[in-house]
């Protein structure tokens, strides 16, 4: 089984050494190898998604992605942001089926900024369109800072398009995957405005026809985003596209009491996956080794589950992350009075610990 890790800036590198770590204490034999990406390779490579790092992926059997990004890059190019790391790599492997699951701990249901009966027991699952819609139509706009200041233009554009194959085969990995949890999809869109989303709809409900066990409801991304906050736990499975689906899981990451707990998958149609935190790279608080690496320690877990077959040891992880979280350590996102505040080697060897007992 081999393994790319990808670490990437900022906080990636010290999250990513807790779940290498993890992965180690597993003894799976594991082959990891580590790679540059995001402005880590720019700096040395000249760019974001250098050839190298680009074949290792994908000779991987899995990847595990730390973050990319870094404000000091915003006056790049577009294509040598750091970013487009991250949306190259989905491009590249086909990764267009995203999972985010928004579960919210027994042990921090303090932690939220929600009242806890709102989200005391939430289990939901966001499966996020990851390489089509806006973020991959045609862009427009200032390309080149010179001197800061982006000069010629008077207008910017991107455009919003998805195809039938492309809703098809998220539709499916949907209604597949509620047929393993509570059967209940909620398709997102925006089809009162938007052609894109009112044709979303329409095949979404086509593919449903052929899941008549599942139910189905169709919800507009606005009040997707009320009712998340409102009453979380009525959603089971939510289906959206790529920007929705950006957007809704990182409020969906908040009911769980920190966005540093989310983690996620990112399957091809023959689940070869990248796996990685959904936050980014935080860069305020980077080198600090205060980051919580929980949500990359689950990432872990969901990449021995989803590509390497090991179900088991994914098992393991999840339990071990519990039992950290019961024996009361907190990384400093998820910290409250009558906790023990860790840092970020701290909670990672914590969890190994927890693992070999
Ligand atoms: C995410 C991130 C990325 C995205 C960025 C870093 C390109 O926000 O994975 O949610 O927008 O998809
Ligand atoms: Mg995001």
């Amino acid at each position: 089984m081999n393994i790319a890790v990808l670490p990437g800036d900022g906080i990636g590198k010290e999250i990513v050494a807790e779940a290498v770590k993890v992965l180690d204490a597993l003894d799976l034999g594991l082959e990891m190898q580590t790679a540059l990406v995001g402005g880590a390779a720019f700096e040395v490579h000249g760019h974001p998604l250098p050839d190298s790092t680009l074949r290792l992926a994908k000779s991987a059997d899995a990847i595990l992605f730390g973050a990319v990004g870094d404000w000091k890059y915003d006056k790049l190019e577009r294509p040598l942001r750091p970013e487009q790391a991250i949306l190259g790599l989905r491009k590249h492997l086909g990764l267009f089926a995203n999972f985010r699951p928004a579960i919210c701990y027994e042990q921090l249901v303090g932690a939220s900024s929600l009242r806890p009966e709102v989200i005391a027991g939430l289990d939901i699952l966001i499966i996020r369109e990851l390489t089509g819609d806006i973020y991959f139509g045609q862009p427009r706009g200032r390309r080149t800072a010179i001197d800061g200041h982006f000069p010629g233009s008077e207008e910017a554009f991107d455009t919003m398009r998805y195809s039938r194959p492309e809703i098809e085969r998220i539709a499916h990995v949907a209604f597949q995957s509620a047929r393993k949890r509570s059967k209940r999809v909620t398709s997102v869109d925006k089809a009162n405005v938007l052609e894109t989303f009112q044709f979303w709809k329409d095949i979404v409900t086509e593919i449903g026809l052929q899941y008549p066990d599942v139910a189905l409801d169709h919800m507009y991304v606005d009040n997707a985003a009320m009712q998340l906050v409102r009453a979380p736990k009525k959603f089971d499975v939510v289906v959206t596209g790529n920007m929705f689906g950006d957007i809704l899981s990182d409020e969906a990451a908040m009911l769980t009491g920190s966005i540093g707990m989310l983690p996620s998958a990112s399957l091809n149609a023959t689940n070869q996956g990248l796996y990685e935190p959904s936050h980014g790279s935080a860069p305020d608080i980077a080198g600090k080794g205060i980051a919580n690496p929980l949500a990359t320690i689950l990432s872990a877990a969901m990449m021995l589950r989803f590509s390497l077959n090991q179900e088991h040891a994914a098992d393991r992880i999840e339990v071990a992350v519990k039992r950290v979280l019961s024996q009361g350590l907190r990384t400093v996102d998820i910290h409250s009075v009558g906790t023990r505040l860790v840092g970020t080697a701290e909670m990672g060897s914590a969890v190994v610990t927890a693992l070999k007992n």
